[in-house]
């Protein structure tokens, strides 16, 4: 029987919503198409198998890749064997410009003491210290709205100013007003150009520098003086001598290793604040975007959420809004963020009786996973109810929106709660519709991006 089998959706009160999503891949895509097809949304490359099939071995410029669908491959590569498999080196290269030698793509014994040292600013606790600024920033975003809720509205630019809003004050305590256009800017810079991987990107090895990486060079130049003018600006705001933490950077900065007893210095904090703001700030706002999306498609969602979160009636009460949450989390299935999780082996292992070598490349795709016929039933359909308290979970290696494993998300818990609060708010305050009729089709470019920023109709309730 199979895990789609086995689990018993509970079936919602109306024909549940399909969104339109890519078409997939023609089986007999050449390797340059393939390699065109990556630069525009991996995504794109996936042909019918990789949802239908447990492991699919390929072959990618010399090195065998391995599409893994199945809970045990998935278990044995990010948590039983993970300290075999790093980053990839197209990864790394396209990263490490931006997010240095932080928490993200760290590897060994650096990234042990970095995540050790960095878990107590993540607990459940130290994430409610930071709620006042989520919820200020996101009423921020709602009085905005409401002043054009007279003409279309794009909620993918609204949803990304909001998140890096969130990320700046939850980081610094000040808002972006001032700064918030640079950061964009810099994001918006990198994610159109640098981030994408060009063939040379993917065949060079590591140490050899490839054409763009000169100006990602240079990019980063212009990158860490620009956090730290903003890490200057933060203590000049003032020390926080005695009192308790106010934002995750006091947080971060009164990290100490628990073995050592070592703070970080300041190149490795400008590290962390600049992975904390870009892993936490697009991801949550794709996140958000996607949501917002769903629930103008599906009307009756979208109430049955409006009467949660206008019923509850402390916001902070995040117990109450099992709804919104479920909605959260069933976007994450159909649109994850991270749509793809890559690994290269460093040394030899086997895979399900498959040999594996050195420097193969193993990929764990949520997008794949989530909308996998064996593991979903309706796979394609949004029923928010599978996420409800009662509901039988999914299966832990079926639906990895945070990865699985000691590299999984660190900021999982603090984008749950800024999706839901944020989320509750901005339905509470506003019916959402699609102006713009035309699908909007995810792409996948560092994460699950939609190829255009349609058009909303706002109704403030
Ligand atoms: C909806 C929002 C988010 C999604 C979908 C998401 C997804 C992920 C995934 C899938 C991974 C694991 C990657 C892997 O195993 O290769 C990851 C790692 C990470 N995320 Fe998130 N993330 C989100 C929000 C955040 C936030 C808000 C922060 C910080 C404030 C954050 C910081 C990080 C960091 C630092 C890592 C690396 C952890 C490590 O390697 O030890 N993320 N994220």
């Amino acid at each position: 029987m199979s895990i789609a089998e086995a689990w018993d959706v509970p079936s919602p009160a109306h024909p549940p919503l399909v969104p339109p999503s890519p078409p997939r891949a023609s089986l007999t895509m050449t390797a340059f198409g393939r390699m065109a097809a990556m630069r525009r949304s991996m995504i794109d490359t996936w042909g019918p198998r990789a949802y239908e099939e447990d492991i699919i071995r390929g072959r990618f410029l010399g090195r065998s890749s391995f599409i893994l669908n199945t809970p045990d491959t998935i278990r044995h590569i990010l948590v039983d064997n993970y300290e075999n498999y790093t980053r990839t080196p197209a990864g790394i290269r396209v990263l490490r410009p931006v997010l240095g030698e932080g928490l993200l793509i760290s590897e060994g014994r650096a990234w042990k003491y970095q995540r050790r040292t960095l878990a107590p600013a993540f607990t459940p606790r130290a994430v409610m210290t930071l709620v006042p600024h989520m919820i200020a920033a996101t009423d921020q975003t709602i009085a905005k709205l409401r002043a054009i809720s007279a003409g279309p509205v794009d909620l993918r630019e609204a949803m990304q100013r909001m998140t890096l809003e969130i990320a700046g004050r939850t980081m610094f305590s000040f808002g972006m007003d001032r700064h918030g256009a640079a950061l964009r800017g810099f994001v918006m810079e990198y994610g159109a150009r640098l981030a994408r991987p060009h063939f040379l990107d993917l065949l060079l090895p590591l140490g050899w520098p490839s054409p763009q990486d000169f100006s990602r060079a240079r990019f980063r130049k212009r990158w860490t003086s620009f956090v730290a003018m903003l890490m200057a600006e933060r203590r000049a705001a003032g020390k926080n001598e005695g009192a308790p933490p106010r934002d995750l950077f006091d947080l971060m900065g009164a990290a100490r290793d628990p073995e050592t007893n070592e703070a970080f210095t300041d190149a490795q904090l400008g590290d962390q604040v600049a992975t904390m703001i870009l892993a936490g700030h697009e991801t949550t706002g794709t996140a958000l975007f996607w949501a917002l999306y769903l629930l103008a498609l599906d009307p009756a969602t979208q109430d049955k959420l409006a009467a949660e979160a206008q019923g509850a009636a402390d916001v902070l009460d995040l117990e109450r809004l099992k709804f919104t949450r479920a909605v959260v989390d069933e976007t994450m299935r159909l649109y994850p963020p991270a749509f793809l999780i890559a690994r290269a082996a460093a040394g030899a292992d086997t895979i399900a009786g498959m040999p594996v070598k050195k420097h193969d490349v193993m990929l764990i795709a949520p997008w794949l996973l989530h909308r996998h016929e064996k593991l979903w039933r309706d796979s394609n359909a949004f029923v928010p109810s599978r996420f409800m308290p009662g509901a039988p979970p999914p299966d832990r290696f079926a639906y990895l929106p945070f990865g699985v494993g000691p590299r999984i998300c660190i900021g999982a818990h603090f984008a749950l709660v800024e999706a839901t609060l944020a989320l509750a708010r901005i339905i509470a305050a506003f019916r959402v519709e699609m102006l713009d009729k035309e699908p909007v089709m995810p792409i996948g470019v560092v994460t699950t991006q939609p190829d255009r920023s349609p058009m909303f109709r706002i109704t403030p309730r």
